[in-house]
This record gives structure tokens, sequence and C-alpha cells, in this order.
């Protein structure tokens, strides 16, 4: 039996991800502050754990519950965690942005997938069950931006410590994936950010209107093939679109 944990799963590419998954894996599990969406058709989720990940004891204690589960799973022989959720906030000049909601980016985009990627990582090594991380990154890890500083360090720092499990633990598949850029709730909030705080605004408003947007179900839809075909080796940077 394998099992699909994905996070950030109420919307964007995490739900299509979800949904996308349901041909390949028995057991799939969301992670998201709200309600999971109906996908049309069947239920994307079998199971779904409500956590904020800006809070350090909801993400331990969604670790702990998701082990619980888990080891109480008969015949769990291989696990797919995707660390998919994310937000751009605070879309600010670096030297505005409060302590407050740095202290939230941080924890969102980067402590939460440390945290999770460690418990499942020892559960799974104890347990004998084959694992295999996803860390949904971005362009911006690598390309800086007037108004993503906390985002895109974020992100740099995902794709480092991705690169230093995969060295640490061989027996873990650990991938990095760019989606490019989706037609998702984020692409919205960029496209109504204040060019004062975000400059490049325009640009982005240019990618909806001339049709650049990739559906977030054709994203998933690529990254579930890639898993299935299994050409990467751990460590790997990959772009979906
Ligand atoms: N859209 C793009 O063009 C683009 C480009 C490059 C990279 N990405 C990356 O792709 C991933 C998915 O992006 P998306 O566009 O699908 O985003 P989205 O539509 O904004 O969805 C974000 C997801 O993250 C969850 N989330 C946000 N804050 C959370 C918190 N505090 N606790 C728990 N869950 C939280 C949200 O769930 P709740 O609100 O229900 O909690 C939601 O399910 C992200 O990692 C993003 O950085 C996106």
């Amino acid at each position: 039996m394998e099992a699909l944990i994905v996070t950030g799963a109420s919307r964007g590419l995490g739900a299509h991800l979800l949904d996308e998954g349901r041909q390949k894996y028995d057991l799939r599990i969301g992670l998201s502050r709200s309600e999971l969406y109906a996908v049309p058709g069947e239920a994307a989720a079998n199971s779904r754990i409500r956590v904020d990940f800006s809070q350090r004891a909801e993400v331990e204690a969604a670790a702990a519950s998701l082990c619980f589960g888990l080891g109480k799973t008969e015949g769990l022989t291989a696990l797919t965690l995707v660390h998919n959720a994310g937000t751009l906030d605070p879309l600010l000049p670096a030297i505005d942005a409060s302590a407050v909601l740095l202290d939230e980016s941080l924890r969102v985009n980067l402590l939460a997938p440390m945290i999770l990627s460690a418990k499942i990582g020892a559960f799974c090594k104890q347990q004998g069950i084959k694992l295999q991380i996803v860390f949904i990154s971005s362009s911006a890890a690598k390309q800086a931006k007037r108004g993503w500083s906390s985002y895109a360090s974020a992100k740099a720092g995902l794709e480092m410590y991705a690169k230093c499990l995969a060295m640490e633990q061989p027996d873990i598949g650990v991938l990095i994936a760019d989606p490019g850029i989706m037609d998702t709730d984020m692409q919205q909030q960029i496209r109504g950010s204040d060019e004062a705080n975000f400059p490049d605004v325009g640009k982005f408003r240019h990618y909806k209107q001339s049709g650049k947007l990739s559906h977030p179900s054709v994203v998933a839809k690529n990254l579930m093939g890639l898993l299935q075909a299994g050409f990467w080796q751990s460590g790997d940077l990959v772009k979906l679109v």
C-alpha cells in the first residue's frame, strides 16, 4: 500500500495533486488550515488534518498524528510527502516587514517542511517504509525580486535543506520541483499587490492577460507522471512545465 501526503491541499496545486494521486495512492492525506474543496467527481482525500503551519506546536501535533495514523495502517510500504503549502506574505520591501510577519513567513515556507521532514523521515526509517519527499520551490529561490525577500529567502533555504537531506539520507528520494507560474490564488494575490511594494506587478498582470499561466491540474499531472516514471535522482531540481 502506498500513501500520499500533500501540504497546502485546500486549493491551488495541492488540491490538484491530491486529485491526481487518486490513481496511484491507496491513501491520500491533505494538510491545510481550511476545508479541502471538493474536486468534481470523487473526494480528493481520504483524510485531512487541519493545521496552521505558522504555529510550531500545531506542526508538531500534525506530525505526531500522521505518524500515529500511518503506524496503524496495515501493509504500508511507501510514502510520498509533498511540501506544497506556501505563502507570499509579507509582500513588502525588506525593511518594512514586521518581525511577526517575517516569523510567520519562515515558519510556513521553511520551518514547517523541515519539522515534518524530520519527524516523518525518522518514522519511515524506523518502520522500514520507503519515503520520497518533494519540495515545491519557485524560481524566486534563485532570482531576487523586489518585495519578495522573505518568500525568496525561505524558498532558497528550502532548496538547500532538501539538498542536505538528500546527501545525508540516501534511502530517501528527495526532489525539488519548480512549478512555473500557475493560475492560482497566489498569482491573484501577486496581481493585486501594490506597485510601491512590488514593482514587477505589471509583468505578472501581463502573464495572466497573455495566457502564460499554467493550470495547476497540468502541473500536478506532470509531477505525478515524473514520480511514477522515476526518471530523477535524489537531490535533483526539476521544472514541471
Ligand atoms: N502559483 C504560482 O505561480 C507559483 C509559482 C512558483 C511556486 N509556487 C509554489 O507552489 C506552491 C503552491 O502554490 P499555489 O499557487 O497553489 O498557492 P495557493 O493557491 O495560494 O495555495 C496555498 C496553499 O497553502 C496553504 N497554506 C498557506 N498558508 C498556510 C498555513 N499557515 N498553514 C497551512 N497551510 C497553509 C493554503 O491552505 P489554507 O489557506 O487552507 O491553509 C493553500 O492550500 C507554493 O509552495 C508556492 O510557493 C507557486
